[in-house]
């Protein structure tokens, strides 16, 4: 079980960030309200949130996940593989320190959060444009002594590993097609190409976390008996965002 979740308000500047999605422009005070009601849902799963401030010389600072990978022996604080996110981790480290011993990747290796998907003791390293093999044979190293398993995964049509993948509990995984015959120990929710968006989801203590607009997925997901908590996501997912990148769950 979670206890806490560190969460950072989008700045006023967050359409400044990096995107790909080509859905246009976020609107700021949309997404300050959509961050809102995402603190409002991590504490409805029972979540201490610790908030922080927006830090406008970092335009994706609201996107945490990507600055460490905390489990229950330390906090991993990761060297985010796009220079201009690198920053972002100096406050994050400072306040994660205060509750976990810390770790850290090193240049020339590189890690991005959202690219590290756990299931169980096992940890899933995607190798995608952000992580490079020499942060994902660092972090293998940092887990192996801390007694977890690892192994690296290609990502080859999204972002990160956990855009087109995330595990929600129950031997339950939900995917895009890349990665829906990558895990073969597990019962694949396969999620419809038109709704791709919807294979990240967040699952925390009892509660599901999935982004509204998907009713397709959300079908799938309802027949499997979870306590779902939707969350409008439009204007994260404009800066390719999802659910898992706004908070660090420990
Ligand atoms: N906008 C999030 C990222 O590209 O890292």
């Amino acid at each position: 079980m979670y206890t806490h979740a560190i969460v950072k308000k989008p700045g006023i500047n967050f359409a400044k960030g990096i995107t790909t999605a080509n859905l246009g422009k976020p609107k700021y005070e949309k997404a300050a309200l959509q961050h809102r009601l995402y603190c409002e849902a991590l504490k409805k799963c029972g979540l201490k949130v610790i908030v922080l401030e927006p830090d406008l010389r970092h335009p994706d600072g609201c996107f945490v996940e990507d600055t460490a990978i905390i489990t229950e022996k330390s906090a991993i604080i990761t060297q985010p593989g796009d220079l201009s996110r690198r920053g972002e981790k100096e406050e994050i480290a400072e306040i994660i320190s205060n509750y976990k011993k810390i770790r850290c990747i090193k240049s020339p290796g590189t890690i991005d959060g959202g690219d590290i998907l756990r299931i169980n003791n096992h940890f899933y390293i995607g190798l995608s444009k952000r992580t490079n093999k020499a942060g994902a044979k660092q972090l293998a190293i940092i887990l192996s002594k801390d007694g977890y398993t690892s192994s690296t995964i290609p990502v080859k049509s999204v972002l990160h590993l956990k855009t087109g993948v995330t595990y929600i509990s129950n031997n339950n995984l939900i995917a895009i097609k890349e990665f829906s015959n990558r895990f073969k120990l597990f019962n694949i929710i396969k999620v419809d190409e038109d709704e791709n968006y919807s294979a990240n989801c967040l699952f925390v203590n009892n509660f599901l976390m999935v982004p509204k607009g998907f009713p397709k997925t959300k079908q799938k997901i309802s027949e499997l008996r979870y306590n779902i908590i939707e969350v409008e996501m439009s204007e994260f997912r404009k800066m390719d965002g999802g659910l898992t990148c706004l908070s660090l769950l420990f």
